[in-house]
């Protein structure tokens, strides 16, 4: 049975929740390979709106049991709150939630530095989601990271807390000017969480394999997008894990022979939140148009998203990435009241024309979106189930993003509701 790795091929918040909600139901295992809880993954089941951070969204099917991999960075606090919110709900948490071992936590002071890191930067800020994310992924990086693993003996943790803040202690002080934190608040404040992380932690690597040698239909979660991915992205625009299918190996500890199927969820236009470059943004009232159909605003830190139309350069790029020729495509109903659609087929630069996203792409750069203008279909998609019940016109803008980036539609979401989605094939496993 196979492994299905589902990922954002824009910059985040495709829509990746509702349609990860949709496969996990046949799914035994969700895994989330990379990132924290920058990600806001909405499930909307009813009357409730769930929004998942740290926790891959297959939590909310009683039958799927999850795992938070390797590669993920977890920030205890937030980690503990949203296991109550969901327990609140009378999702069972702690029964079907595994986290490997080998995960790095997000301390305290890794959110510090976020936030003092992009106050300094000023205007050249990242726009963060000032979790602590990229600090964290530093440390790990560095080889001074503290892992779950760390809580199961306090002497160990204790010393590496002392470590760590005496190497922040004149970084905060000096550089930053603000107060750092003293070892025994963040010992206190941490320690308190070393009883749930041991319950939960596992030797992901065996779980995950197990799963695959006993057949079992798993499916790997990314967050973010491969836009924002910290080798293939905007750099320095990006988060600072791997949500391009790489992730996935070095994130819970597969063989890459082991992917059976990659899908890409890809929103029916585009939206980034944070800075950087962003070719077919809507700078003026089309992108409030946008952002007030589309509700674009962010699932983690309520900021507006920017808006701004299909741009295939940038899927295409995803695509050459990720391999995927499977994608999903959410959110056709936000254009249903629209009388043209543009779509961006490639850019013009310096007289070039350039059809795929390029490296190293800077504001200052002239990359000027080339459009095609489709016709809106102005009918209300959401209720539809069949994709030949779809109006023609909006077959053809799907039709038209497949043939530009050269991949198969397998299921269109029109609306945020669960399992509202039009599904082209007959198993996903
Ligand atoms: P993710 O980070 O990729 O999981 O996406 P987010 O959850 O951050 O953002 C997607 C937003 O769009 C959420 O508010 C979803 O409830 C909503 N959404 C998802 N699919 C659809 C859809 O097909 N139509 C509409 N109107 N909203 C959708
Ligand atoms: P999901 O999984 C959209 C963006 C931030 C910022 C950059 C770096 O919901 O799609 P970070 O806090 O990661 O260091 O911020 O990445 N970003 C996201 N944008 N969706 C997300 O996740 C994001 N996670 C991070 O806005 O530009
Ligand atoms: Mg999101």
């Amino acid at each position: 049975m196979p492994l299905i790795v589902l990922l954002g091929c824009q910059w985040g918040d495709e829509g990746k929740g509702k349609i990860v909600d949709l496969i996990a139901k046949e799914a035994d295992l969700v895994a989330r390979y990379q990132g924290g809880n920058n990600a806001g993954h909405t499930v909307v089941i009813d009357d409730a709106t769930f929004i998942l951070h740290t926790i891959p969204t297959g939590i909310l099917h009683p039958e799927t049991k999850c795992l938070l991999g390797n590669g993920m960075v977890i920030d205890p606090e937030a980690f503990s709150k949203e296991i109550k919110e969901l327990e609140q709900h009378g999702i069972a948490v702690d029964t079907n939630l595994m986290i490997s071992e080998t995960a790095h936590l997000v301390m305290p002071y890794h959110k510090l530095l976020d936030l003092v890191q992009e106050k300094k930067r000023g205007k050249g800020k990242i726009g963060t989601t000032g979790r602590g994310i990229g600090c964290s992924y530093g440390d790990k990086v560095t080889r001074q990271g503290i892992r779950v693993l760390d809580l199961r003996n306090k002497d160990r943790f204790v010393k590496k807390v002392q470590a760590n803040l005496e190497f922040y202690k004149p970084l905060f002080e000096q550089i930053y000017s603000t107060n750092s934190f003293a070892a025994d608040d963040i010992i206190q404040r941490v320690w308190k969480y070393a009883d749930m992380f041991n319950s939960l932690a596992v030797d992901g690597v065996s779980v995950i394999n197990q799963y695959i040698e006993q057949g079992k239909n798993i499916m790997c979660e990314g967050a973010q997008g491969i836009h924002l991915d910290i080798d293939f992205g905007t750099y320095p625009y990006v988060t600072s894990s791997n949500p391009s299918p790489g992730g996935v190996c070095t994130g819970l500890g597969i063989s890459p022979t082991k992917i059976d199927r990659i899908f890409g969820v890809v929103k029916a236009y585009t939206t980034r939140v944070g800075e950087g470059p962003f070719p077919t943004e809507l700078t003026m009232e089309q992108g409030d148009n946008l952002r007030k159909l589309g509700s674009e605003y962010g699932a983690t830190t309520g900021r507006p998203r920017r808006c701004g139309w299909f741009d295939a350069p940038l899927v295409r790029r995803a695509i050459q990435i990720s391999g995927t020729r499977e994608v999903a495509i959410t959110k056709l109903d936000v254009l249903d009241t629209l009388d043209t659609i543009n779509v961006c087929t490639a850019y013009r630069c310096n007289g070039r024309t350039v059809d795929i996203f390029p490296f190293g792409i800077d504001a200052d750069d002239n990359y000027e979106p080339i459009y095609e203008e489709l016709p809106g279909w102005k009918t209300c998609t959401e209720d539809i189930t069949d994709f030949d019940a779809l109006p023609e016109k909006a077959k053809a803008y799907l039709h038209k993003i497949e043939e530009l980036i050269s991949a198969k539609v397998i299921t269109v979401s029109v609306s945020p509701k669960r399992g509202k989605c039009i599904t082209l094939i007959d198993h996903f496993f």
